[in-house]
């Protein structure tokens, strides 16, 4: 079956997407019966780009990987001003879904929410990386999609592609879940990493993230834990049907430990992990992101790097842990085609 897709926001996720489109057309159609036919794309940097009749993504992909912009296309196309205000597109062209990438406000949550809010009014279907919306609007986008019977669909706001909406929908369906706790944030996991294999300091291996490209020039939402505590809040409203919000998460980053710690929970058979919980307690929802002591047999104790995990506590089967990657281009773009065909599976054209 034919979708028509949106795109807001063509940067890394979004170029990823694309790509991945591109390489797997054949199996998509053959496999899948999903025909994805991108027909619009707006990006503050890049511009826009309407083309009704489908977007030839191979020579797309060419002209952003040449540094030009969406308007740079060589294919048939609709003229357009250089950059089309999204609540506008979302409005005047017609799609099945939009893929909403742009960038996270985790304070407020927009401009995606909004965004987001005209798609599902406008009859489409929408899929999302941005932690933003999902982690402050959770259940209030969950209704609206509802009411216009259309599906809010946020794998790769958690764990990128690694699919922890998508077990705990399908493979997890008919378990109550008791706990969920995991490792979120690629780049606190490798300084801890770096910290006790290579026995640096804090301010060494952070030095070290970011040369390599793990962590940025301000690494505050990273090593206090503001990144996990956005995902561990869309874990609490969307796995544990809570209602909380960031604030009421208790935080505590890992700038504060020192390798001395890191080497004494070693000699004790234990290993520092920044672990972000939910669980139930008499029937509400406590959520956290702190440093804790893992002993060695427990699965999360043995993701090093920039890997993530998840262990899922449920009734039926007991732990359940996946490992993954937790962020990248082609893994993000993953995480959008594999919403699309859930969206597609479900047969909701
Ligand atoms: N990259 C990952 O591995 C990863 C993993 C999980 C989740 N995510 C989430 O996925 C989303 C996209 O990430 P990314 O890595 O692709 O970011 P990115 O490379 O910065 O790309 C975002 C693109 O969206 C554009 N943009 C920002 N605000 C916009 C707006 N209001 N309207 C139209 N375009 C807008 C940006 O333009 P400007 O540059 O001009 O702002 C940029 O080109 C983010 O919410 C991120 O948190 C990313």
């Amino acid at each position: 079956m034919e979708y028509q897709i949106i795109l807001i926001g063509c940067g890394t996720v979004g170029q990823g997407f694309l790509e991945i489109l591109d390489r797997k057309a054949e199996l998509l159609r053959d496999v899948y019966k999903f025909e994805p036919k991108v027909i619009a794309i707006t990006d503050m940097l890049k511009g826009s780009l309407l083309a009704p009749d489908g977007i030839q993504l191979k020579k797309l992909l060419e002209v952003l990987k040449a540094g030009k912009k969406l308007n740079d296309y060589p294919g048939p196309k609709e003229k357009t001003e250089d950059y089309l205000d999204p609540i506008d597109l979302i409005e005047q062209v017609e799609a099945d879904i939009l893929a909403e990438v742009t960038y996270t406000d985790i304070k407020t949550g927009e401009p995606a929410t909004s965004y987001i809010k005209k798609a599902l009014r406008t009859g489409k279907h929408v899929v999302t990386s941005n932690k933003g919306p999902a982690a402050l609007h959770y259940h209030e986008l969950k209704e609206l999609a509802h009411l216009n019977q259309r599906h809010f669909r946020i794998e790769g706001t958690v764990m990128s592609g690694t699919p922890v909406f998508h077990l705990f929908e399908t493979g997890l369906a008919g378990n109550e879940i008791r706990e969920v706790k995991g490792i979120l944030n690629g780049t606190t996991n490798f300084i801890l990493s770096q910290m006790e294999l290579e026995e640096m300091e804090y301010d060494e291996a952070l030095k070290l993230a970011q040369e390599l490209g793990y962590a940025e020039a301000d690494p505050t939402a990273d090593v206090e834990g503001f990144d996990a505590v956005a995902k561990v809040v869309i874990l609490a409203n969307a796995i544990m049907r809570g209602k909380i919000k960031p604030d009421e998460v208790n935080r505590q980053g890992i700038s504060t430990l020192r390798k001395q710690q890191i080497i004494e929970a070693r000699e004790a058979g234990l290993r520092y992990k920044l672990i972000a919980r939910v669980k139930k307690v008499n029937n509400h929802i406590e959520a956290s992101v702190t440093p804790e002591k893992l002993p060695l047999t427990d699965p999360l104790a043995g993701v090093m790097g920039a890997q993530n995990a998840l262990t899922f506590d449920t009734d039926l089967l007991g732990k359940v842990t996946i490992q993954g990657a937790g962020a990248g281009r082609l893994e993000t773009g993953f995480s959008i085609l594999s919403d699309m065909l859930a969206i597609s599976k479900s047969g909701k054209n």
